[in-house]
């Protein structure tokens, strides 16, 4: 299998806290990848750590084929953070082509992105609106827009469809499919399992280790329970027995 992210035995440590714990991970290409895990599971910690963002204390980390900090392959990579990394003061374009930039797109490829993705995001007609006066929701379609622009491989979106409303989230998991289908690989963290359901495999981090990774299904039938958050409840509850 080809895989896109190889981790193994990765650790990161903030003083004496272990936020990652001996975390070793394989995910495929062509995927929509779940992270999913309590609080301080260690979500967006091995996010940034896959982005180049954080240096690991110890294992090892490879990206699109390059050992961590695979700065090469920045251009093949989208992030969309979970807090949002966006320029309040400036507008939605002004936005759009700052990132479009940092990307390395110019000339007449970056104005046709800008204008895809806006309109994708439904922007279009607020593009001269400073992103201050912009509701959470659409300040989150912006921001994943901004991660679109370039075209990127591998999507990592840190919580994307926190604040954003129930219609809204289904346009966005509509869109990460069609993504899917046209071979981006997608990482995506979040709290709402009934959207887990739409990733093809997930991994349930739990005090930085991986608990189990497998497909919804497989994770449903593995803990005997009908829904994965009452599946996710009882493994993560057993093994805090243990521990
Ligand atoms: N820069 C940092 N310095 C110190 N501790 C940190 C830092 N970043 C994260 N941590 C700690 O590492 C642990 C893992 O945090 P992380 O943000 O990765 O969790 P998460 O799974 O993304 O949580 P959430 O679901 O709340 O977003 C937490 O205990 C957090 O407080
Ligand atoms: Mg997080």
């Amino acid at each position: 299998m080809d895989d896109l992210v190889v981790v193994d035995q990765l650790c990161k440590q903030f003083g004496s806290l272990k936020a990652l714990d001996g975390l070793t991970l394989h995910i495929p290409r062509g995927l929509i990848f779940g992270l999913v895990g309590p609080n301080g599971s260690g979500k967006t910690t091995l996010i940034r750590v896959l982005l180049g963002l954080l240096a690991p204390t110890s294992g090892t980390v490879e990206v699109l084929g390059d050992r961590w900090p695979a700065i090469s392959q920045r251009a093949r990579i989208g992030y969309m953070p979970q807090l949002e990394g966006l320029y309040l003061d400036l507008t939605v374009e002004e936005n759009t082509l700052f990132f479009a930039s940092i990307y390395g797109l110019r000339g007449g490829e970056r104005h046709r992105r800008i204008k895809e993705v806006l309109e994708l995001a439904d922007l279009a007609d607020r593009r001269r609106t400073k992103v201050e006066f912009l509701s959470g929701g659409l300040r989150q379609r912006l921001s994943l827009a901004c991660a679109l622009l370039h075209e990127p491989e591998l999507l990592l979106l840190d919580e994307p469809t926190v604040g954003v409303d129930p219609q809204l989230r289904q346009t966005f998991w509509q869109y990460f499919h069609e993504l899917g289908a046209k071979g981006c690989t997608l990482i995506v963290s979040t709290h709402y399992l009934e959207e887990a359901n739409h990733c093809q495999q997930l991994a349930l981090l739990h005090f930085g280790r991986l608990l189990i990774k497998d497909t919804p299904a497989a994770i449903r039938i593995a803990a005997g329970e009908e829904s994965l958050e009452k599946a996710f409840l009882k493994l993560s509850q057993e093994v805090s027995r243990v521990h």
